[in-house]
């Protein structure tokens, strides 16, 4: 399973690439809005930290202008995918952009049927949102089952992402499922690793060794 890390923080990236298990980043446009330098500046910054892919949204709604917006983007660095959204627009650029060698994530998928389109028309990854399904009193994680199983059936090689993924849960859910990526905020990257047990544990081991030491058992 992949972990990208669903944030336009560099210093948050830099921090925590540095274990060398983030397999990429998403961004979005709500997400570079909170950052103070400008969107090129910020997506050169992710791409020279993290070799994987490197989701970029365009902001167009029209077919031509996602395109051209599309181009522009790739051309930052080769681990930068372009990110449009789940309309008509989208999908048709979707096409173009493929036929440029150009992968695409297909963002903001609330449903199984837009998921095949997506699929149909060639995205390399589609991105369902469960945290905003789950918002409105339905269960985010049961369009991923549905998306796999679908996916299985007709052998479409989309991948799928997990976004909108807002705690520790959502992604053991999306692991069981096997999906093939989970973007996390910050947050919840950093919780994945912690277990109180863990902690306890450890301190007993050292505190152990300590005491063997001082009884003169151990050199
Ligand atoms: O990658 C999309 C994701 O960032 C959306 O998350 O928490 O704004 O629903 P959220």
């Amino acid at each position: 399973m992949k972990f990208f890390l669903d944030t336009a923080n560099v210093d948050d990236i830099r921090e925590l690439s540095a274990m060398g298990l983030v397999d990429g980043i998403t961004t979005n446009p709500s997400l570079l809005a909170k950052e103070p330098a400008p969107d090129r500046e910020i997506y050169e910054q992710i791409c020279a930290l993290v070799e994987g892919p490197v989701s970029a949204e365009v902001v167009s709604t029209d077919c031509d202008g996602m395109v051209r917006e599309g181009r522009e983007l790739s051309k930052i660095a080769p681990n930068i995918i372009v990110k449009c959204p789940l309309i008509e627009e989208g999908l048709k650029a979707v096409r173009v952009l493929k036929e440029d060698g150009i992968r695409v994530n297909v963002t903001l998928c609330f449903s199984v049927p837009q998921a095949i389109f997506a699929a149909k028309a060639g995205a390399y990854i589609v991105s369902p949102f469960v945290g905003r399904l789950d918002d409105i009193g339905t269960e985010g994680m049961d369009l991923i089952s549905d998306i796999r199983l679908v996916f299985q059936n007709y052998g479409y090689e989309t991948e799928i992402l997990v976004a909108s993924i807002r705690h520790p849960l959502h992604v053991i859910e999306a692991a069981r499922i096997g999906a093939d990526i989970a973007t996390l905020p910050a947050n919840v990257y950093r919780s994945l690793l912690k277990h109180p047990l863990t902690d306890i544990g450890l301190q007993r081991f050292l505190d152990d060794h300590e005491k063997a030491k001082k009884a003169g058992s151990k050199s």
